[in-house]
């Protein structure tokens, strides 16, 4: 047994707006047979005009913390869609979730930021650097998508789901065993919003619809993404000397089913330990792993203690994989907080939680 950072909280938050495929088949020139073969994706949410990543990630914090019965000492926010791009999202977030002055940062590392987030957490646990931080993955991609571009709007959805991490050691349910990372940024330009930062920047108003909105080259992202998370998760589970075939849950970033699907299957993870819930919430970016957690515990399928596969890949290039024992935790659910909306203390939010139904997923 040795000291290692523990997952002891999970929440989530889905905006209650649903955009099914024959949503989307009514404005743009696609199909809801397209768009389920070719990704699995049936439907995704959508936040109402207004409402914003912050307001998403406070409630998803607000979930774990509950769903862990304490409090954060450190927040840890992965988004591409933060609430502007100054200051971080992060310190208002734990402002309006009452954690007063605690270190608190943004991680960009598109659909691969919870598991950087993740890695961050464990190891300033590790270091002594704090003991129970707040890992959120949190997206209002709806924000950034060109509704007219039918390669990327058919895909994503807003969303967004946090662990609340404390000391441990490695005999616990939800012990975090390793954690790899990775990225190239050779493939930089395949996944990008061009402009709005300091090479295009946002100011000159002549930036073209191109460079203004998230664009994608799916084709070879998928090539990427299929040979990445195998050869990523390969090398975790060496670290921590675990075979595929012993992994009793694996969930994969929500990218695409037929990525997951390639992924496991060159792994040689078995279809029944395979979880995810890319019908229901298409590609939330940084919020998918920590939704699909939160899906499969309410599956019952999965025992705490059991070898567990975390894997994504993202924009930048960037990659990483975790192995973790699958923690023991009653996933909370709560709805958007309105962008004034600060969270009280531990009983205030306890008496909110119960008050709120579970989301369905
Ligand atoms: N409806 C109908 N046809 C479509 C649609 C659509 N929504 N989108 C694309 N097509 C067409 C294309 O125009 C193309 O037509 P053409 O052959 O006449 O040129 C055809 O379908 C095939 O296009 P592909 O891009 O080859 O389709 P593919 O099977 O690769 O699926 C997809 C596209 C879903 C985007 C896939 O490439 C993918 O999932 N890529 C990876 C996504 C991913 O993993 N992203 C990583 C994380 S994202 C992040 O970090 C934010």
């Amino acid at each position: 047994m040795s000291e290692c950072a523990v997952i002891c909280g999970l929440g989530t938050c889905l905006p209650e707006r649903v955009i099914t495929n024959e949503d989307l088949t009514a404005r743009l020139d696609t199909s809801d047979e397209w768009i389920r073969r070719r990704t699995g994706i049936q439907r995704r949410r959508m936040v109402d005009p207004g409402t914003s990543t912050g307001d998403l990630a406070v409630a998803a914090g607000q979930a774990a913390q509950v769903s862990a019965g304490r409090s954060a000492d450190f927040v840890v926010l992965a988004t591409t869609t933060p609430d502007r791009p100054c200051p971080a999202t992060a310190p208002e977030v734990a402002h309006r979730l009452g954690l007063t002055e605690v270190p608190a940062l943004d991680i960009a590392a598109v659909c691969s930021g919870f598991v950087y987030a993740l890695g961050l957490a464990e190891a300033l646990v590790r270091a002594g650097a704090c003991d129970q931080p707040l890992v959120i993955g949190a997206e209002v991609y709806t924000s950034i998508i060109d509704p007219q571009d039918r390669n990327t709007a058919v895909i994503f959805g807003d969303g967004a789901g946090a662990v609340l991490l404390r000391r441990g050691d490695s005999g616990e349910p939800g012990a975090i065993h390793a954690v790899e990372l990775g990225s190239s940024g050779a493939g930089s330009d395949l996944i990008t919003v061009a402009g709005g930062g300091s090479r295009i920047p946002g100011r000159e108003q002549q930036v073209p619809r191109e460079q203004r909105y998230f664009r994608m080259q799916g084709r070879e992202v998928y090539r990427q993404a299929v040979a990445r998370m195998t050869s990523s998760a390969r090398s975790v589970l060496d670290r921590v000397q675990w075979s595929p075939s012993s992994v009793r849950a694996f969930v994969g970033h929500q990218a695409n089913q037929r990525i997951l699907d390639a992924v496991a299957d060159r792994l040689g993870v078995s279809k029944c330990y395979r979880f995810g819930n890319i019908a229901e919430v298409g590609n939330t970016a940084a919020a998918s792993i920590p939704l699909a957690m939160a899906d499969a515990s309410a599956s019952n399928r999965i025992h705490p203690g059991a070898p567990t596969l975390l894997t994504a890949f993202g924009g930048g290039l960037t990659w990483g994989s975790a192995a973790v024992t699958w923690p023991d935790v009653v996933p909370v659910s709560l709805p958007p907080k309105s962008p004034t909306a600060l969270c009280g203390s531990m009983t205030d939010r306890e008496t909110d939680a119960v008050a709120t139904a579970p989301q369905p997923h």
